[in-house]
């Protein structure tokens, strides 16, 4: 049996290292943030993506060992995000743990970052834990900048898609209008954060698909009525009104992300729920779906902060639980932009 592992998440713009245990507990979990290296150009940029993770992932690395105090002859194996997300970005985590794990004589396995998200509610530390019967199947909604889907969570590797946006993630529509009234990129944090100080019900924003029989959603409607009615009010009074406005379109995302998720957890019968993927650190958000498992006796599980956005604890968790059930990847593990067959199955009626 495996005890722990070191993991190495770069599918996006965060470089991420973490030393993980087979219980979920996170030994150190160590973040490089490039947020301000995109900032000038309003989103993210590839190439200076993977430049980034270069330059962070090793001394990173070190960092996560010394932090767990963990020596190389301690871990059990290597897990890497090998799939889905920026091309040049996934390269170079994969190069670097097949390096290590050549080196270092370590098994090596190669996650998906979805399942990452999925399994976050199952890490833990001296901060958090999950409820100690919280266990598979549960619903999962996995909200962040690439990806809005909600599953049905059967157990490990058992995924079921029973709906995703059919057009913008979630994350992407925050960013996208934080740009629209000047807040800047990333700004889904400065949506959420402006709108404590306005009236959701100040404009009227649409929420698609919001009363269809489907687990889609869409999200461009959203903002292009968003972007008409910042080019109603022009630049001054879109300035004076911010709040209101954030508030609003705020409050349109989260009417459709809840009522999404009660939904699926209605339709499924389930009656254990999961907010991940960056999005769920909005507060709002959190807000209103822990009412609504109050109001319905839904056992719902949000993980901190720091576990919603991408990190390499979530990774490391799910690694460690493939690699303890005798799965293995070679040398010649690749990256993938895309999720393999297999990785989840289609549950939409
Ligand atoms: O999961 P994540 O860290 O990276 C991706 O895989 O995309 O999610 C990042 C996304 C961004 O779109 C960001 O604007 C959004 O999550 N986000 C928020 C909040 N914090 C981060 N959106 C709304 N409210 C927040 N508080
Ligand atoms: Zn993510």
């Amino acid at each position: 049996m495996i005890e722990q592992v070191l993991a190495i998440e770069t599918s996006c713009d965060d470089t991420s290292v973490a030393v993980v245990r087979r219980d979920g507990f996170v030994l150190s979990l160590v973040s490089a943030s490039q947020d301000l290296a995109h900032e000038p150009f309003g989103g993210i940029v590839p190439e200076i993506a993977c430049r980034n993770h270069s330059i962070a992932l090793l001394p990173l690395v070190e960092e996560a060992l010394k932090k767990a105090a963990v020596a190389w002859t301690d871990l059990g194996g290597m897990v890497v995000t090998n799939r889905p997300g920026l091309i040049g970005s996934l390269i170079v985590g994969v190069i670097t743990a097949k390096s290590l794990a050549q080196a270092r004589h370590l098994p090596l396995i190669g996650v998906n970052h979805l399942e990452g998200h999925l399994l976050a509610p199952f890490l833990r530390d001296d901060g958090f834990a999950p409820p100690p019967d919280f266990a598979a199947p549960y619903v999962g909604l996995a909200i962040s900048g690439g990806h809005t889907s909600l599953y049905r969570i059967n157990g490990l590797g058992d995924y079921e898609v029973l709906g995703a946006t059919k057009d913008d993630a979630a994350g992407e529509a925050f960013d996208k209008f934080a740009k629209m009234i000047g807040l800047g990129f990333p700004g889904g944090v400065k949506v959420d954060r402006l709108a404590r100080n306005g009236d959701p019900k100040a404009f009227n924003l649409p929420r698609s698909l919001l009363h269809e029989d489907t687990f889609d959603m869409s999200f461009s409607g959203l903002k292009s009525s968003a972007q008409r009615l910042v080019d109603q009010l022009g630049p001054e009074e879109t300035a004076r009104r911010q709040a209101d406005l954030c508030a609003s379109f705020q409050e349109a995302a989260v009417d459709v992300l809840v009522a999404k998720l009660d939904k699926a957890v209605r339709r499924t019968g389930l009656r254990r729920a999961i907010l991940t993927g960056g999005v769920s650190a909005n507060s709002r958000l959190r807000e209103r779906t822990q009412a609504w498992a109050d109001r319905e006796n839904i056992q719902l599980v949000i993980p901190p902060i720091r576990y919603c956005t991408d990190n390499a604890a979530m990774i490391g968790y799910a690694g460690i639980l493939r690699l303890n059930r005798g799965e293995r990847h070679g040398l010649d593990l690749s990256p993938s932009p895309q999720s393999a067959a297999g990785d989840f199955r289609e549950g939409r009626a």
